[in-house]
C-alpha cells in the first residue's frame, strides 16, 4: 500500500517581504466581525433616503463623510444608528448586504459571519420578516454567484434591557433556519455581560452560537464574564485582555478567538495609531486573534485594507503572521469542518507557492 508522504511545513523565512500585499489579497480568510449596518456607504445612505423618502440631517455625501470623526464608541453609534434609518424595506436590506458581498469576495473573504442589529429597526416599525428575509437573500446570492460562504449572527443591543433581548428573540425565532448564532453589542461601559445572562442561557438551549463584543471599551472582567457567564465561543474586540495575565493565559489554552478590528480600534481611539495596536503582542502570546473590519463605511476600510494597512504599520507582521491570522480566522468560524478543512489546505497552497523561487504570479 502507498504510503502518503509527510507534507513539510511551510517555510515562512522563503517568502520575500515582496509577495506579501498579494498573499493578502490571495489568501482565503473568513472575516467574523462585520456589522452589515456598519457597511452603509454614504452614497447608499442618500440613495436609500432618495427612495424612501427620510429627510437625512446632512447636506450632501460629502457632509456626511465629514462627520464620520469619532471621540469614542458612543459618538460613533450615534451616527450609525442614524445612518441605518434610511433602511426600510427588503430591498434596502438586500442591496445593502450584496454591496458588502461583492466587495468582501474581491477581498479574498470565502466565509462571512456577518452581525445585524434587529432591534434598530424593529423599534422603528420595521418588520423583523424584512430584514431577515432581505439580508438572507442577498447572502443566498452571494453563496450562488460569489462562492462566498456567508451566514448570520443577531445581535442584541446591550444599552436596551434583557427583556427587551427576550422579544427580539422571540420575533425572530420563525426565522431560525436563517441565523445561526446570537451577539451582544453597543455601548459597552455600564452594560456587562451579567445583563444578558438568562437571554444566552436561551440562545444555548436553542443552539445558537454565542459570541459578544467585550473588552473593546470595557475592561476585561467583562471578558472573563462573557466567557463565564454568557459562555461565549468568541470574543469580540478582546483587545484589552492584555491588562489581566490570568485571562490571557485562558484566553490561549481555550483557543478562544479574538475578532479584533484594527481601524476600529483606532477610528473609536482604543488605540492612538495603527502603530500602536496591539495585535503583535496577542499572537505572540499565542491567542487565536484575527482581523476583521468592524464598520468598514465608517472606520476607513474594507478587510483587506485592514490587513494591508496593519501590517503597513507594524514591522513585526510578516508572511508567517499573516497566515496565522487566516488560519485563525478560518478555524475560528462556524463553518462546517469539511469547508474549513478544504480553505486550509487552500490557504497553505497559496503560501508555499510563494516559497518557490519560480512563482512570480
Ligand atoms: N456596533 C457596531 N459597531 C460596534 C462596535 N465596534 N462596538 C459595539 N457595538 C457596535
Ligand atoms: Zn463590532
Amino acid at each position: 500500500m502507498a504510503m502518503s508522504q509527510p507534507v513539510p511545513p511551510i517555510d515562512f523565512d522563503a517568502i520575500p517581504p515582496s509577495a506579501l500585499p498579494q498573499l493578502l489579497r490571495r489568501m482565503p480568510k473568513a472575516e467574523l466581525h462585520i456589522h452589515i449596518e456598519g457597511s452603509l456607504e454614504p452614497e447608499l445612505i442618500f440613495e436609500l433616503a432618495r427612495r424612501n423618502g427620510v429627510s437625512l440631517p446632512y447636506p450632501s455625501i460629502e457632509a456626511l463623510r465629514a462627520a464620520y470623526a469619532f471621540q469614542d464608541l458612543q459618538s460613533f453609534l450615534d451616527i450609525y444608528y442614524a445612518g441605518a434609518s434610511v433602511l426600510i424595506l427588503e430591498q434596502d436590506f438586500f442591496d445593502m448586504a450584496w454591496a458588502y458581498l461583492q466587495r468582501a469576495a474581491g477581498d479574498g473573504v470565502v466565509r462571512a459571519e456577518i452581525f445585524f442589529d434587529p432591534q434598530t429597526h424593529t423599534a422603528r416599525g420595521v418588520a423583523m420578516g424584512t430584514v431577515i428575509r432581505g439580508l438572507s437573500e442577498a447572502l443566498a446570492k452571494g453563496r450562488r454567484e460569489l462562492g462566498l460562504s456567508a451566514d448570520l449572527i443577531l445581535c442584541f443591543l446591550r444599552h436596551l434591557s434583557e427583556e427587551d433581548a427576550f422579544a427580539t428573540l422571540e420575533e425572530a425565532l420563525p426565522f431560525r433556519e436563517h441565523v445561526i448564532g446570537v451577539g451582544l453589542d453597543s455601548s459597552e461601559l455600564g452594560h456587562p455581560p451579567e445583563k444578558f445572562a438568562r437571554v444566552f442561557a436561551r440562545c444555548r438551549e436553542l443552539e445558537l452560537h454565542v459570541v459578544a463584543h467585550a473588552g473593546e471599551e470595557g475592561p476585561a472582567a467583562y471578558i472573563h464574564s462573557a466567557l463565564d457567564i454568557l459562555k461565549v465561543e468568541r470574543i469580540d474586540h478582546g483587545v484589552r485582555c492584555l491588562e489581566d495575565p490570568a485571562l490571557v493565559a485562558r484566553l490561549a489554552r481555550e483557543c478562544i478567538p479574538l475578532t479584533v478590528c484594527p481601524f476600529s480600534n483606532v477610528k473609536l481611539r482604543v488605540f492612538p495609531g495603527l502603530p500602536s495596536h496591539n495585535l503583535p503582542t496577542l499572537l505572540k502570546a499565542g491567542l487565536a486573534a484575527t482581523i476583521n473590519s468592524d464598520d468598514p463605511a465608517y472606520f476607513g476600510g474594507y478587510l483587506l485594507q485592514n490587513f494591508q494597512e496593519t501590517f503597513d504599520a507594524l514591522p513585526e507582521l510578516g508572511a508567517r503572521e499573516a497566515w496565522l491570522l487566516a488560519q485563525n480566522s478560518l478555524q475560528g468560524s462556524f463553518a462546517p469542518e469539511a469547508d474549513k478543512m478544504r480553505w486550509c489546505v487552500e490557504l497553505d497552497a497559496v503560501f508555499r507557492e510563494k516559497t518557490t523561487p519560480s512563482s512570480g504570479k
